[in-house]
């Protein structure tokens, strides 16, 4: 994990100006940060039409395959972020035990379920950040041990105890505040810990009192790293400690950018409404003289459907925003359009350096939990059209 980490962070730290960037800013940039150093990327972006942009950022091995010309490290980089993908059996489901647990999600519970089964240590379970417990109802039916699901959201408590004891499960929701002290005293020396997509520093939080309490056991698959009450990403272990990389909330969000489990239609709103909020920018400069970035409030997806002139009209009354008449917002509309395809075409830059990131955030928890004295394994718990955040993390502790 430590040689692993150093590629990374020595990838990530020597490329900087090519993934700590805003997209959507950058485009309205007169210049690139790279203009100088890379010209030969300039120019291959440039050549680039809205349909090999599309193809590329479909299908990462090929925009990696292309981006290694620019950035040779990517050639060994790219075999490191291939993590051992957990193979499944199939786990044998009593009927009723999958009630309410929407598609996508249920292949992803019954992965995750599977891989903490197999890995299982300890003679109960603990389920951090539980929601209604789906996961915790796989492994109470599959081991019939007890699971401690502790929960923020007292309804989803309510609901998840509910269809527990109708399915006769040995379960016990908890309601509490994972940053309290109080939170403690749900944890025993006895418990796997398990916690799926538990946003930024609730996972984090989980690692610390695991080591703590000595857990047996703990797999967790992160998310949402960016959700963290420090202004800056802290690292939990003593090698990322020692890293140049300062990480601000924005860096952390970069991880996330992967649209791979939206479908055409999400694409299409995304693309419009890009568009059109691009386009407002370039109104607002030439029209109003409105030079810095103004946000504008989130939009229903229906609204999208009344076109661009409706988009402005909306965002100036929101932003109480005088526009002078006549405005050619086909004009701007278009040039929203050829902005939405560099924006496009530079986060083809970033997206190489997304899953890097992702698995520098990976080993940092890796390793702490390696320091507190887990042996630790990390690997891929489903596919990335399952769900993108597909890392899974399991430590057991050394004896
Ligand atoms: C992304 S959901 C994951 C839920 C569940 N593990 C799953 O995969 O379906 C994160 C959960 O963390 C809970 N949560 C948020 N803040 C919390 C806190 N401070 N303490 C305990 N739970 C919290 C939320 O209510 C939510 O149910």
């Amino acid at each position: 994990m430590h040689s692993k980490f150093i590629s990374f962070d020595t990838f990530l730290s020597s490329h900087q100006e090519y993934w700590r960037l805003d997209p959507f800013h950058l485009c309205q940039a007169s210049t690139l940060p790279w203009y100088r150093a890379k010209p030969n990327l300039n120019a291959w972006l440039n050549s680039l039409d809205s349909s090999s942009i599309q193809s590329l950022k479909s299908c990462p091995s090929k925009l990696v395959e292309e981006m290694e010309r620019f950035f040779p490290m990517l050639e060994s980089i790219k075999h490191l972020c291939v993590l051992p993908q957990y193979q499944l059996g199939g786990l044998d489901l009593p009927k009723g035990a999958d009630v309410g647990i929407p598609g996508r999600k249920l292949t992803q519970i019954l992965a995750m379920g599977e891989a903490a089964l197999d890995y299982h240590e300890g003679s109960e379970w603990l389920e951090w950040c539980a929601g209604k417990g789906f996961l915790g109802r796989i492994l109470s039916s599959q081991s019939q041990q007890k699971v401690t699901s502790f929960e923020w959201q007292n309804s989803l408590c309510i609901n998840g105890q509910a269809e527990a004891d109708k399915q006769s499960l040995n379960m016990q929701f908890v309601q509490g505040d994972a940053f309290s002290d109080t939170s403690d005293h749900v944890f025993n020396s006895c418990q796997h810990a398990v916690a799926l997509h538990a946003c930024g520093d609730l996972h984090t939080e989980l690692l610390r009192k695991v080591s703590q309490h000595a857990l047996p056991a703990v797999s967790i698959s992160p998310c949402c790293y960016h959700l963290i009450q420090s202004e800056h990403y802290l690292p939990l272990s003593e090698r990322a400690k020692q890293s140049k990389l300062e990480l601000s909330k924005s860096d952390l969000r970069i991880p996330l950018q992967e649209t791979v489990t939206g479908g055409e239609r999400v694409k299409r709103h995304r693309q419009l409404e890009m568009t059109f909020r691009l386009g407002l920018c370039q109104l607002l400069k030439t029209q109003v003289g409105i030079k810095q970035y103004i946000t504008v409030p989130s939009i229903k997806k229906s609204q999208l459907a009344e076109g661009f002139k409706a988009f402005c009209l909306w965002a100036a009354a929101e932003k109480e925003i005088k526009l002078p008449t006549p405005i050619d917002f086909g004009h701007y509309q278009q040039q929203g359009e050829a902005l939405y395809w560099e924006m496009e075409k530079l986060s083809l830059v970033q997206q190489v350096f997304r899953r890097p990131l992702e698995l520098w955030l990976a080993l940092d928890r890796g390793m702490y939990l390696q320091e507190q004295g887990y042996q630790v394994d990390i690997s891929q718990f489903c596919d990335k059209q399952v769900t993108p955040r597909n890392i899974l993390i399991h430590g057991h502790k050394r004896n």
